[in-house]
């Protein structure tokens, strides 16, 4: 598949390294050029603009902080329709780390909802945002014996994509609903930041996750 990246930080080395490596072709995009070809070239993936990015890849994935959201797609040229007909994956966190409260925008909606609004014609599908990038360096995310699930909110259009890219690092995707469910991902999230940020091990405080499937 032809992925573009949004970003070019610590998640997008940790995920589009697992999908190079998975035989995907890969166009990271960023706003800063040396970085982003600098780290495009140590995960075998091309480097270019982030319009460049939105117009390459057959899937796009977001990666970049919140503060930089509506920047980002403006520049990509999302709301001009580079991203229309496209899966979008998100893999944000709206959390304001100051007080670990979660920014909703208008009407109580998501991050990944604000991107469905920035970009028409996208199929904007949440994923990836439970967990650190190390987790997402891993290959493959085992825990236990079991692959990492990873729930996946958003149209359905965009979820076959998605999938694969969940089920080419290893994991195991989990349909969690529509679009309106990425503000409960995105809230679960910010309990996961919070715990690591204090110290904890959320897998210890998430035991479900390595229960048996029933
Ligand atoms: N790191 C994790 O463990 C983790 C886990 C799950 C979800 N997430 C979420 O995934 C997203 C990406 O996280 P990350 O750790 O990859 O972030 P990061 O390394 O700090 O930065 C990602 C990208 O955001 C861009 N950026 C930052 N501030 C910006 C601004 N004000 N305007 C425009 N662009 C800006 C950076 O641009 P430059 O390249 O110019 O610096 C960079 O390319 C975030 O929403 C984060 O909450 C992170």
């Amino acid at each position: 598949m032809k992925i573009g990246v949004l970003g070019a930080g610590r998640m997008t080395e940790a995920l589009a390294s697992g999908w190079v490596h998975a035989g995907h072709d890969v166009l990271v995009g960023g706003r800063t050029p040396g970085k982003t070809s600098d780290m495009a070239k140590r995960i075998g993936a091309r480097a270019g603009t982030l319009r460049e990015a939105a117009e390459f890849g057959d899937a796009v994935l977001v990666a970049v902080l919140l503060a930089g959201l509506d920047e980002t797609l403006r520049a990509a040229g999302a709301p001009e329709g580079t991203l229309a007909g496209k899966a979008v994956i998100d893999c944000g966190n709206a959390v304001d780390v100051t007080d670990y409260s979660q920014v909703r925008y208008e009407g109580g909606s998501s991050m990944a909802e604000e991107i469905a609004r920035l970009s028409p014609g996208a199929h904007v599908v949440k994923a990836f945002n439970q967990a650190h990038a190390d987790v997402w360096r891993m290959r493959p995310p085992v825990f236990g014996g079991r692959p990492l699930a990873v729930p996946i909110a958003g149209a359905d259009e965009g979820k076959p994509a998605a999938r694969t890219l969940i089920t080419d690092l290893g994991a195991e995707p989990l349909d969690a609903g529509d679009l309106t469910q990425a503000r409960h991902l995105e809230a679960m999230a910010i309990i996961v930041i919070r715990l690591l940020s204090s110290g904890a091990a959320p897998l210890s405080v998430f035991a479900w996750s390595a229960s048996e499937k029933r």
